[in-house]
């Protein structure tokens, strides 16, 4: 077993989420070695090139509208010769996608034990969200360093009987990457996002992915869009539509062609992150963009119908509106027409941490690495 330490990841938020860990280990000269699964592609890609991020593996795992039993299978398979050749002192995983698990029980496999960023979120529905709650589940069970965002996820691992020397409430790493990211000077070099008056519209940013939400539900939230749009000729909603195809073909189907909204790809976290800076109200079924958004002073609605981040809800930052399309208008009109709701929300303060959460786990991996 080496000292150094191994990353992996594979998504677009798993590589924001662990960027200022890499980064961090960079800046402290600590051995270490990064490897992606690429379960997304073109996103991935995007995030690695914003924080100059160069893999020392690329497992290349992503096919077109893959299934789980894929991702799955690849990433345990393609993982397993470069943890055995490199036998590193710990694998961190961050999160809570297919990449997380896998990756998490190749290292079990080997031996190598399991430092897991983002631990403890919950909602104990088995299929909500899918599969995601699962593979937190059984990522703890694989894990020896629970790093977890704030006290709530603490008391979730206690519940579960994780050792609490082994748990570290360390604030969410989002935060670090978006106060390392924010820049009020940033010009658009996208046309369209150029060419909207940001001082004389309400912008509202959408963004939706999730698998549970995929058919009815997905194409609820859209119809909500287009009539929160089509009543408000103030307002103008930018929609950087994720790749699933699942999603493409619903917002296509709802969105496309509506005056005022602009379906956009799926943008770089530079430009992202101050486009949500920019915008008046954001609605979002992501769960990093909920937990960045409050640091930003922007009322969210998530769309969905349970969180494993109910801190955002009970900080009044948040509110949990699921996906009926008159539930969404009526909260959306609310922010939208009543100033002081407004206000009240969008100044909260964010529950996710202080932007120096890596610096905390890289410290604690230091003590238990050596
Ligand atoms: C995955 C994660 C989800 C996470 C989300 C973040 C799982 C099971 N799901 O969902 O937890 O919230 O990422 O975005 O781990 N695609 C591209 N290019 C890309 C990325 C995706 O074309 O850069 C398309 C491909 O056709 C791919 C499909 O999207 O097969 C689905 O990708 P997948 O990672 O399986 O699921 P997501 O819905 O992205
Ligand atoms: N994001 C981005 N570009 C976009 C949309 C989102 O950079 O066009 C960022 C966003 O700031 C957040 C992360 O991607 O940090 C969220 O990823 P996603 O919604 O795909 O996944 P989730 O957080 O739901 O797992």
């Amino acid at each position: 077993m080496s000292n150094t330490i191994a990353v992996v990841f594979g998504t677009r938020p798993e590589a924001i989420k662990m960027a200022p860990v890499v980064k961090e280990l960079e800046r402290r000269g600590v051995g270490h070695s990064v490897i992606v699964t690429a379960q997304h592609r073109g996103m991935l890609d995007q995030m690695l090139e914003v924080f100059a991020i160069k893999p020392a593996h690329d497992l290349n795992v992503m096919l077109h509208n893959q299934d789980l039993f894929h991702v799955t299978t690849a990433v345990l398979n393609q993982i397993k010769p470069i943890l055995a050749a490199e036998r590193p002192g710990a694998l961190l995983v961050q999160g809570d996608t297919t990449t997380t698990f896998a990756a998490s029980l190749a290292a079990f496999y080997l031996k190598i034990p399991v430092g897991h960023v983002e631990a403890g979120l919950r909602t104990w529905n088995k299929y909500d969200p899918f599969p995601e709650e699962i593979n937190r589940q059984l990522t703890t069970r694989l894990t020896d360093l629970h790093f977890t965002p704030t006290e709530w996820g603490k008391r979730n691992l206690l519940a579960e009987g994780v050792n609490p020397s082994a748990i570290f409430t360390t604030g969410n790493t989002v935060i670090d990457a978006l106060l390392m990211t924010v820049d009020p000077a940033y010009v658009f070099a996208d046309p369209i996002l150029k060419s909207i008056d940001f001082q004389k519209r309400k912008v509202i940013l959408l963004t939706s992915h999730r698998r549970e939400n995929f058919g009815e539900p997905m194409r609820e939230i859209f119809r909500a869009c287009r009539e929160l749009v089509e009543s408000h000729p103030d307002v103008e909603l930018v929609y950087p539509v994720h790749p699933n195809p699942n999603v493409q073909s619903s917002a296509k189907e709802i969105l496309a062609g509506v005056p005022r909204v602009h379906l956009i790809e799926p943008m770089d976290y530079r430009p992202f992150v101050q486009l949500m800076n920019k915008s008046t109200l954001i609605l979002t079924d992501s769960g990093g963009v909920q937990e960045e958004a409050p640091s930003l002073g922007k009322p969210v609605l998530v769309l969905r119908n349970t969180t494993e981040r109910p801190e955002a809800i009970e900080a009044g930052t948040g509110i949990l509106v699921g996906t009926d399309r008159v539930r969404i208008v009526k909260e959306a009109t609310r922010l939208l027409t009543d100033s002081a709701a407004y206000a009240d929300m969008s100044t909260r303060i964010n529950p996710y941490g202080d932007g120096k959460a890596a610096g905390r786990i890289v410290d604690v991996l230091l003590k238990h690495i050596s």
